[in-house]
């Protein structure tokens, strides 16, 4: 029997497949308290954590024992993986499950902002709709575009599959070109800044690392269309909020809408969300019931695989299992 920490409450059908360890579930739904955390992993065999716990040397420290670590996420910016890496420990995560529900929200965040639905809403809840208007609340056209997709991993190539829908073209930017999706889905491949003056609509999917730091800044941003719509779906710090908000307010680019955010949670008084062209949502991307109960079955599958000694089937450090020794 391995001792567990859950550092969230997760699908009780998911958290029955532990059944046989002895877990210790934090039972708020907030992020557990720092100093807990440290303490409650001193004699853990297996983390199951969030996007919102940081994995790095001062956790590895304390959890001595661990002999894996389980994220309920794809993302793993939270977690030093190197460190992870050197310690022999294996990190799960949870891709695929995720990607066609987190597309889903790109293309709703799209349409929302594209299409002005937010400022509709507010509008009507206002009392201020009188009659019909032809100039009213106009936006950008979505069909017969061209997107933008910066980042074209699982969730960028199934962003990309919905754009037929709407009769669009699409241009993408990753670190290398993306052949399969290229055939599937008809992307053509842009340098960064050619697809920024190319699209009409830029959704960014990349991964968030050093690199990729603040890739939407100023300058990418002088680089779009003053019509284009911006939507994150990564990470927030991939965008220079800032920049961000000077773009939105001075018309150098349409409208955005953010499911990440920097900082995040966003203060309520942060200055983008004083824009009405701004939207922004709480790290939806992959809130459906059922994606986040998969995410919930995947990550205890990576945890019990973990313990048990066995390689963790969905690792975001495979090195792990190359390396000496
Ligand atoms: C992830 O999995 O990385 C998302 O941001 C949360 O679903």
């Amino acid at each position: 029997m391995a001792r567990v920490v859950v550092t969230r409450p997760i699908n009780p059908r998911a958290a029955g497949l532990m059944e046989g360890h002895e877990v210790w579930t934090w039972p708020e739904n907030r992020t557990m308290p720092r100093g807990l955390l440290l303490e409650r992993i001193a004699d853990a065999d297996g983390a199951l954590v969030m996007l919102t716990d940081r994995v790095d040397d001062e956790f590895l420290e304390a959890g001595g024992r661990l002999a894996v670590v389980s994220q309920m996420a794809v993302g793993v910016d939270n977690i030093d993986l190197d460190a992870c890496t050197r310690r022999g420990i294996p990190v799960g995560h949870t891709p695929d499950v995720l990607t066609e529900t987190t597309a889903d929200m790109a293309w709703a965040l799209l349409a929302a902002a594209a299409r002005r639905i937010p400022e509709g809403r507010d509008y009507v809840l206002g009392g201020h709709w009188q009659e019909w208007d032809p100039d009213l609340l106009l936006g950008s056209d979505l069909w017969g575009t061209t997107l933008g997709i910066v980042g074209m991993g699982r969730i960028g190539a199934a962003v990309a599959r919905r754009a037929a829908g709407f009769s669009m073209r699409v241009v993408y930017n990753s670190r290398s070109p993306k052949h399969e999706v290229e055939e599937e889905t008809g992307a053509v491949y842009a340098e960064f800044e050619e697809l920024l003056a190319r699209a009409d609509h830029v959704v960014v999917t990349a991964a968030y690392t050093p690199e990729t730091h603040h890739l939407i800044d100023r300058a990418a941003l002088a680089r779009m269309k003053p019509t284009a719509t911006l939507v994150n779906i990564a990470r927030g710090p991939l965008v220079d909020p800032h920049a961000l908000h000077r773009a939105l307010q001075s018309g150098v680019i349409g409208a955005a809408a953010l499911d990440v955010t920097e900082p995040e949670p966003i203060p309520a008084d942060h200055e983008l969300l004083s824009l009405p062209n701004c939207l922004v949502i709480p790290h939806l991307g992959s809130a459906s019931r059922g994606t986040r109960l998969a995410m919930a079955t995947r990550a205890v599958e990576n945890l019990l695989a973990g313990l048990a000694g066995s390689q963790v089937p969905w690792c975001a450090n495979p090195s792990v299992y190359s390396q000496d020794g």
